[in-house]
């Protein structure tokens, strides 16, 4: 049996950008599939690349000072970096939306919630302004705000974080997307806001079948809402796996160093602990393996050579040279 085809899938992908250093490789040789309805989380520290990999996607990445250096992004078995800029308007929040970490990114000041959701469906579905509007009440709806009838004449500073991000989201849904890509969307909301936006991700996503890849740094996120996850250490992917296995056996130390540093239940009174060390700036990448100065297995041979991202178990994979011979501990 064949398994279907993804509806995404990144291979090899590589962006850099120029620094005062020179060009310096932010996304270094980057590939992961999603399948349809499937949501892939996308994990690591801080500067990992998460955000320029799903930018990329949606060939947002700023050129300059940006540029690709290599790679296809197949959507649908199209590639998006080679189809021109009225094929990727097409794309672009209609079969492919986004949600970013801050509502006002994808929500403009200087319009009503309803006109940016209307103005959207508009230009994707051709349909008048009428039933536009109509939709826009529909997904505010849809998407638990109250009396969307009303508040779609609102503008996003008359929102709460929490409201506008529903807005955020409910404007991504409106063309029913069949990849929604959601880079760190909770993250500045509060904690039980937060939980409430996951619930109904989650809901929503099953509802309408579609894929999504999940960015966040957040491990216990990850538990909650995704299928796989790919972990990002230094512009490289260094762990793909299933969420169960992940947690039970990670095949990376980086990832094992991110479940321990996840905050356990029952020990809230210990400080939060974090992988040691800090990650490597992109023009200065240790040889071999990149996570080597922070690993508590390193040995000699693992900066011989840059280790290859290898299949472990079945669906499985990890980019250490050591991962045969240690075993790494899973979340408690
Ligand atoms: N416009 C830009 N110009 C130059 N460098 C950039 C630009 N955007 C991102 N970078 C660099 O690319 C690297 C990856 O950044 P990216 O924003 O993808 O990280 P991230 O994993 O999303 O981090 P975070 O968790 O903080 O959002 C970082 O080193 C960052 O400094
Ligand atoms: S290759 Fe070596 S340094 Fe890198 S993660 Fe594996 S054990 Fe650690
Ligand atoms: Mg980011």
């Amino acid at each position: 049996m064949t398994a279907a085809a993804p509806i995404l899938s990144v291979e090899r992908l590589s962006v850099e950008f120029l620094t005062d250093r020179g060009w310096a490789t932010v996304v270094d040789d980057v590939s992961f599939d999603v399948a349809r309805g499937e949501t892939l989380g996308l994990v690591g520290e801080s500067g990992s690349g998460k955000t320029v990999t799903s930018l990329a996607i949606m060939q947002l990445v700023p050129m300059p000072p940006g540029r690709f250096s290599g790679g296809r992004i197949l959507f649908e078995g199209t590639d998006l970096v080679e189809l021109p800029e009225k094929g990727l308007q097409r794309v672009r929040g209609n079969e492919i939306a986004m949600v970013f970490q801050e509502s006002m990114t994808s929500l403009n000041p200087a319009f009503t919630i309803g006109d940016q959701i209307a103005e959207a469906v508009r230009v994707h579905r051709g349909i008048g302004r009428r039933p536009a509007l109509d939709r826009a009440v529909e997904v505010l709806d849809l998407v638990g705000i109250p009396s969307p009838r009303e508040r779609v004449h609102a503008y996003p500073h008359e929102f709460s974080g929490g409201m506008r991000q529903r807005a955020a989201i409910a404007m991504a849904l409106a063309c029913e997307p069949k990849l929604l890509i959601a880079d760190e969307p909770t993250t500045a909301l509060d904690v039980t806001v937060q939980a409430q936006v996951l619930t109904l991700l989650r809901e929503l996503q099953q509802r309408f079948g579609m894929a999504m890849l999940f960015i966040t740094h957040n491990l216990g996120v990850v538990a909650d809402i995704c299928d796989r996850v790919a972990v990002m250490y230094a512009g490289q992917i260094v762990e793909v796996a299933g969420v169960d296995a992940l947690f039970q056996a990670p095949g990376h130390p980086y990832t094992e160093g991110l479940l321990q540093a996840m905050p356990q239940l029952g020990r809230r009174g210990e400080p939060l602990a974090v992988v040691p060390g800090v990650p490597p700036m992109p023009w200065a990448m240790p040889a071999g393996c990149r996570f080597h100065p922070r690993c508590a297995y390193a040995e000699p041979a693992c900066t011989a050579g840059p280790p290859k991202l290898d299949t472990t178990r079945p669906g499985q994979a990890s980019r250490c040279a050591r991962s045969a011979s240690i075993t790494l501990r899973g979340s408690d």
